[in-house]
């Protein structure tokens, strides 16, 4: 009897084959799932009963299979283990692929990564119809390739350049998007599913296969010229040095054409090698950290009406964000006009977001202009998104509590300010937390919640649990100067203008900072958030930071260069991208300890004044609130690596050659050896 498979067998001879992996929410492959499911299809196979057809479903209200498990990765000693791994489901699938009757994956929800791999080894892919995207092969993101066979079935049914976009970007499609690239051969009502893989078993059509034409990649010197040019493209968003598994993929591609049993002995040769690489290791921690921020809501959401006070950049955004989200949302301003722009960005999002019939138009339904406030009673979550002034935040707050529900919840988005002041407004200052979204909130993952002295637990617990419910990544924090992100961000950029004051171009500047392995640099990252606001929060900052807003930003923002809003900042934007000489002196690893090296010695400050707290929640927090190079998994995951010894006597250099502004910070001796 399997702990995590079940089979039935119908009177025709169609059997199911459910997984429903025990204690869990989730279905993962780990080694015993797969362990299993090969028992079971011995069984399957020597029985006397004659099979006609075999159909795999899963018993998750979560979805299909969402992958390989990680918890398994860690446990690699070696490549030879990772790639002998990879052969036994190599081998488990190849013998699904080579059962004589009918094969159907029944997918309801996620099928990723090895889920998605098994069912490529099926004869036929059906999808439960949604606009969700659940389909991919992500593992890319995790800093290896497929390694159940899914390089070569993915290339054999789609063709190798819908194939290698799928695996080189790691992104998920919905049904509808996998249906017209030829992953699924049908997308039915969720309820229609078993009809329709029993309907594909009798009809028996021959199975999928990438269209004659795209044949021409069998000629390796077709494939070398694609590869050439994937690779340069590729290399423009993941230096090879840092993220090798992309090129990993390039390569298997180009010497095997994805065709032939060498193609699946390379693939297991490739991932063992890519399992034990610090890469892979570090962006599974990643992986592991995003599921901790996601996981500490303590209780499911349970939010309808948000009512958002301020439609400027940030409340407009959240409020549409909220509604795209599900719920309903009251926008509140001055007057209507404030409010229109945050009405175009949302049309915008949902035609962007809401790709199913109807979707758009519900969630435009969903947000609700509400210049007169009406709505605030009835809203369990009331988020201030007002001026950043004091004053006018207490005045609002002051006005607006008395109509509220008895348990709503009421956030400020304040950068700045203490929420205990703020909070010296309120009756109840107990239901009062901060609520911090990054610009721009739809694409950025995390929010700091913000505990201020007078937050009750049960109102914290529940914004960490509306921000879940919203899609986005929580990020608890101690009400504190600047929280985590800012605090961290400010030394990295003021000290990109200090560089810059000794001769560095910008360009220099930036390509230093994306050469470590950051998204972007941190002259046109200030571009980005706005010189106003970067020049506010340094003042704000000055104090804890040791560090004044230099010259060069104060008059940046005197003459109206306020960065990417304006149209120039440091650099000057076209159509929303900076112009960027390309004749710039290239940075060398000095540079970019210089600016790399005072956010690590902040992220100590901040740990040590208990802004979060544990050094795990820090590294989660820098790396989904700034982008800090996930290859690293995290600051001080990447000082550990490096050798706290190391960054601490490369600080105290640069103390003698640029000032006691890189002091280590005392917090660095205790952090060895701490977790
Ligand atoms: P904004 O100036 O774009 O928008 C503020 C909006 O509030 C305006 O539409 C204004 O008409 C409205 N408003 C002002 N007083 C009001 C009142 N008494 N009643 C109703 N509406 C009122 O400002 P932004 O940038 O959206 O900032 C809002 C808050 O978010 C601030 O606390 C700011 O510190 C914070 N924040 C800003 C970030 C940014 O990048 N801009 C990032 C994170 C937080």
């Amino acid at each position: 009897m399997s702990k995590h498979w079940r089979s039935k067998t119908a009177p025709d001879g169609i059997v199911r084959l459910v997984l429903d992996r025990a204690d869990a929410s989730s279905n993962a492959l780990t080694g015993e799932v797969l362990a299993q499911l090969d028992e079971e299809l011995s069984a399957l196979l020597a029985a006397d009963r004659p099979l006609s057809g075999l159909i795999f479903e899963s018993a998750k209200p979560s979805g299909f299979i969402v992958g390989a498990d990680v918890h398994e990765f860690s446990r690699l000693g070696s490549a030879a283990e990772g790639a002998e791994l990879a052969a036994q489901g190599q081998a488990l699938f190849d013998r699904i692929e080579a059962i004589a009757v009918p094969t159907v994956a029944c997918i309801d929800g996620y099928a990723l990564g090895g889920g998605l791999e098994l069912a490529l080894a099926c004869d036929y892919r059906i999808a439960a119809e949604s606009y969700e995207r659940t389909l991919g092969l992500p593992e890319i993101q995790l800093g290896i390739h497929p390694g159940f066979g899914g390089t070569v079935r993915s290339v054999r049914l789609l063709g190798a350049p819908k194939a290698l976009d799928l695996m080189l970007t790691g992104r998920s499609l919905s049904p509808p998007e996998a249906l017209a690239i030829g992953l699924l051969d049908r997308c039915v009502p969720r309820a229609r599913m078993h009809e329709a893989a029993v309907q594909l078993i009798m009809q028996r059509p021959a199975p999928r296969r990438a269209p004659r034409y795209l044949d021409v990649f069998r000629l390796r010197p077709v494939r070398a010229l694609l590869a050439r040019s994937i690779r340069r493209r590729v290399a423009r968003r993941f230096p090879a040095e840092h993220y090798p598994a992309p090129y990993a993929l390039i390569d298997l591609w180009a010497q095997h054409g994805g065709q032939g049993p060498a193609a699946y002995r390379a693939e297991a040769v490739s991932i063992g090698q890519l399992l034990v690489t610090p890469t892979c290791r570090n962006l599974v921690r990643v992986f592991l950290l995003r599921e901790r921020l996601r996981k500490l809501a303590p209780k499911s959401p349970d939010l309808e009406h948000v009512h958002v006070v301020g439609a400027g950049v940030m409340g407009g955004d959240i409020a549409s964000w909220c509604a795209l989200r599900g719920l309903t949302v009251s926008v509140q301003d001055q007057a209507e006009q404030y409010v229109q722009p945050a009405l175009g960005r949302a049309e915008k999002l949902f035609a962007r977001r809401l790709k199913a019939p109807g979707a758009a138009a519900a969630a435009r339904q969903r947000l609700i202009v509400d210049i007169a406030g009406t709505q605030v009673g009835s809203a369990d979550l009331l988020i201030e998104a007002i001026v950043e002034r004091l004053d006018a935040k207490q005045a609002l707050l002051r006005e607006l509590e008395p109509r509220l529900k008895d348990d709503v919840i009421i956030a400020t988005n304040t950068s700045s300010l203490a929420l205990e002041l703020i909070a010296e407004a309120l009756e109840r200052p107990e239901r009062f937390v901060g609520l911090h979204f990054f610009n721009p909130v739809a694409s950025l993952p995390l929010v700091e919640v913000v505990r201020g002295r007078q937050s009750a637990a049960s109102t914290f617990d529940r914004a960490l649990a509306f921000v879940v419910q919203i899609g986005k990544l929580p990020l608890p924090c101690r009400s504190a100067p600047g929280f985590l992100v800012n605090r961290i961000l400010m030394p990295y950029l003021l000290e990109a203008l200090l560089a810059h004051e000794d001769g560095h171009s910008f360009e220099t500047i930036d390509d230093a900072a994306t050469r470590f392995g950051m998204p972007v640099g941190p002259i046109e990252l200030a571009d980005r958030v706005g010189l106003d606001v970067a020049l506010h929060v340094a003042r704000i900052l000055r104090e804890v930071v040791d560090m004044d807003p230099p010259a060069l930003l104060r008059e940046m923002v005197a003459q109206g260069r306020l960065g990417l809003k304006a149209g120039r900042g440091f650099y000057l934007y076209q159509s929303g991208r900076p112009h960027k000489r390309r004749d710039y002196p290239k940075a060398d690893t000095d540079l970019s300890d210089r600016l790399i090296l005072p956010l690590l010695n902040q992220a100590v400050a901040c740990y040590r004044d208990r802004v979060v707290e544990d050094l795990d929640l820090l590294d989660a927090g820098v790396v989904f609130g700034t982008g800090f190079a996930p290859f690293t998994g995290g600051p001080v995951n990447y000082a550990r690596q490096r050798g706290i010894a190391e960054v601490v006597a490369r600080l105290q250099q640069l103390a003698l050659e640029f000032g006691p502004r890189f002091e280590p910070h005392p917090g660095w001796a205790v952090l060895n050896g701490e977790t």
